[in-house]
This record gives C-alpha cells, structure tokens and sequence, in this order.
C-alpha cells in the first residue's frame, strides 16, 4: 500500500505544561487553525506527555489542560470542525504506546535530542517515560493513521522516528498499515527564539520569564518584554539577506511577519531602514492587537470549565471511534488474541 492509500489527515499536540508561549501559538497553534477545513484536523492535549518531565500537581495539570483547551479554542479552534480532546481520555494511546515501546529501539531513542537536553547529565535520574516519549507521539500520530504533522522545529526529529516506528512495523510483520507521515514545518515562525538569546528556542522551561511572550501577558508586560528584548545596534536591513548573522533581529523580523501574516521580504520592504526604537514600538502595537482578544477570550472560557469538558469529552469519543479500530487491527496484526 502506498501513501497515496492513506486518507489525508493532519494529527498534532501540545502539551499542557502551562504556559502556552508566542513559539507554541507561531509555531504550532495559528498554523493548526490555517489547516482547518483543508483536510480532516485532530487536535490533541497530551496530557500523558506533560508528566513525563516531572509529575505535577494534581491541580495544575487539571488547570493546565483547560487553559490549553481555552487556548486551541480562543485561537480559532473550532471543535466541531476539528476534533479537540485530551489524550488521557483516548485509552488506545497508551495501548499502542506499548507496542511501538517494544518495535522502537533502545539506541534510536538515545540519539533524541530533545531527550539529551532534557535529561542532561542526570539522565540516570529520568523517567522511564522520559525515555519512551517519543513512541508515545508516535502512537498519537499512528492511530489515526495520519499523513502529516504539523510542528515546529523541534519536533521534527519526532516525527521522523515516527516514520521509522512505522517502517519497521510494517516491514516486521509483512504489512502496509501505518503511514509514513510527513513532518510540516513551514512559514516563518518554525522556530521562535527567546527574546533574550537569538541562539536559544523560546521556551516555557526558559527560567527567565523576560525570554518569552505568554499568551496571558497583558499589553503592559508585552510592550516591556519587547522594548527588553536583546537586539543590535544596526538598523534593519532592506532585504532578508541582511539578516544573515544578526539572529535576534531576523527573530523579531520574523514574529512579525508571522503576527501579520507576511513574508520577510515584504515587512523588510516597510521597515528596512527602520532604528529598533523605531521597529519594536511597531511589534508590540501588532503583537498585544493580534494577542490581546485571545487571552480575554482564553480567561472567559477558563471561567466556564464545564464546557471545556463536555467539548473535550466529546472530542474524545469522536477520536475513540477513529481510533479504536485501528488499535484491534495492530492487535491483530501482532498476534493477541481478542
Ligand atoms: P510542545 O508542547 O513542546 O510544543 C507544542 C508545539 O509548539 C511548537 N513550538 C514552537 N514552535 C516554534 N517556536 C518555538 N519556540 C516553539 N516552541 C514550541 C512545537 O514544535 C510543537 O509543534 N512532543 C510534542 C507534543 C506532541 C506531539 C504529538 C506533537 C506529543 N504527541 C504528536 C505532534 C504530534 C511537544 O512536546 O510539543
């Protein structure tokens, strides 16, 4: 079976570990609500992920997984039109989590970056869950058979394991059942950095909270971040060659350009020329009118988390059905008797 076989469908999460960033809504959320109606969207909260780092409190992860919610949804999420749910309610997840535990191997997992940065030194000190996360994200996007993937940057080594995962699932038992999807990283934004260091991601874990733009800040804590933000001493360039070496202003050139929708090009065409003083007045105006009706939306629906529940709720039952026959083929295909 070719991909050709497989109906187009797009999968991707994020997970709830508070703190939706510029880089989760850049990078990943505005490019999910673009997909819409293009092809079939599933959207997910992976909630089992978010406690692979550490084990949160009980009441934050609960909180975390509404306000994420609220975030899918204030951003222009519409759960009727994509299915939205978190992955905790979806059993099959974990189930298939189990056998990709047992297709995927020790040394692919071990050349994971993300698991080197986030292990460090101290990965005897990890959790096994740490370890196995990424054939986890490989079920999540295995189940429903999807064909692409939407992320950012960072994620793209995942997807690829994903690719492998299903390679050696289909080559192990003779099959052509799981797709090779495809990994979509695309536009201007794929890799937002911090504000403070143009050689670092933008990042929640990121100590310093002047790094980041939170999708709750407010006007006044936007407008410092990016007046603080670290640029140099030149002005802007005129064409995006100009950008070359100079890492935090091609970051700021670019969340503009991905705020307004443009390409590089044609915001340099305005601003080239332009002193910082100049640009990030311009930034901050854009990002708190582009930012501001989310999060006053994302705190109305937080104060109505029952709904946020019944379309979670929903959501999974309509994942489930996708889901759950494609869980009993892979029981099939491997042998367990049903
Ligand atoms: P997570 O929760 O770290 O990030 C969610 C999405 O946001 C993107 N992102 C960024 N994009 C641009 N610039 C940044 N600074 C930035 N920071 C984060 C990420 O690339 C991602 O697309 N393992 C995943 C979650 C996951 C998943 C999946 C994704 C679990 N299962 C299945 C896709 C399909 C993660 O930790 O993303």
């Amino acid at each position: 079976m070719s991909e050709a076989a497989f109906t187009p469908r797009i999968f991707s999460g994020i997970q709830p570990s508070g703190g939706l960033t510029l880089g989760n809504y850049l990078g990943a959320i505005k490019r999910f609500v673009a997909e819409q109606g293009k092809m079939e969207t599933i959207y997910c909260i992976v909630d089992q992920h978010a406690i692979t780092a550490t084990l949160p409190e009980p009441g934050t992860l609960r909180r975390n997984t509404r306000e994420l919610a609220a975030g899918y949804i204030a951003s222009g999420i519409d759960p009727e039109q994509s299915i939205l749910f978190n992955q905790s309610q979806v059993a099959e997840h974990a189930q298939l989590g189990w056998i990709f535990n047992c297709v995927a191997r020790m040394g692919w997992m071990q050349r994971m970056t993300q698991w080197k940065d986030k292990a460090g030194k101290n990965s005897q000190n990890a959790s096994l869950g740490l370890f196995a996360y990424p054939a986890l994200m490989a079920a999540d996007i295995l189940l429903y058979h999807a064909t692409h993937v939407p992320v950012g940057e960072d994620q793209k080594q995942h997807v690829e394991l994903t690719r492998d995962i299903a390679a050696k699932f289909n080559h192990d038992y003779g099959v052509a059942f799981f797709p090779l999807a495809e990994p979509v990283i695309e536009g201007v934004a794929t890799r937002v950095m911090s504000l403070r260091d143009g050689s670092k991601k933008m990042s929640k874990s990121d100590p310093s909270d002047m790094s980041r733009i939170n999708m709750t800040d407010d006007a006044d804590a936007i407008a410092t971040k990016i007046r603080k933000a670290k640029t140099d001493p030149d002005a802007l360039p005129s064409e995006a060659a100009g950008l070359e070496g100079r890492s935090e202003a091609r970051n700021l050139v670019n969340i503009y350009a991905a705020l307004s929708d443009r390409d590089v090009d044609s915001v340099l065409r305005d601003v080239g020329g332009k002193a910082f003083s100049e640009f990030k007045p311009m930034l901050s105006d854009l990002a708190v009118e582009k930012l501001a009706p989310i999060s006053s939306e994302m705190a109305r629906l937080m104060q109505q988390p029952d709904e946020i529940d019944a379309i979670l709720s929903r959501g999974a039952d309509r994942a489930r059905a996708i889901a759950a026959p494609i869980l009993a083929r892979t029981y099939e295909i491997v042998g367990m008797v049903r």
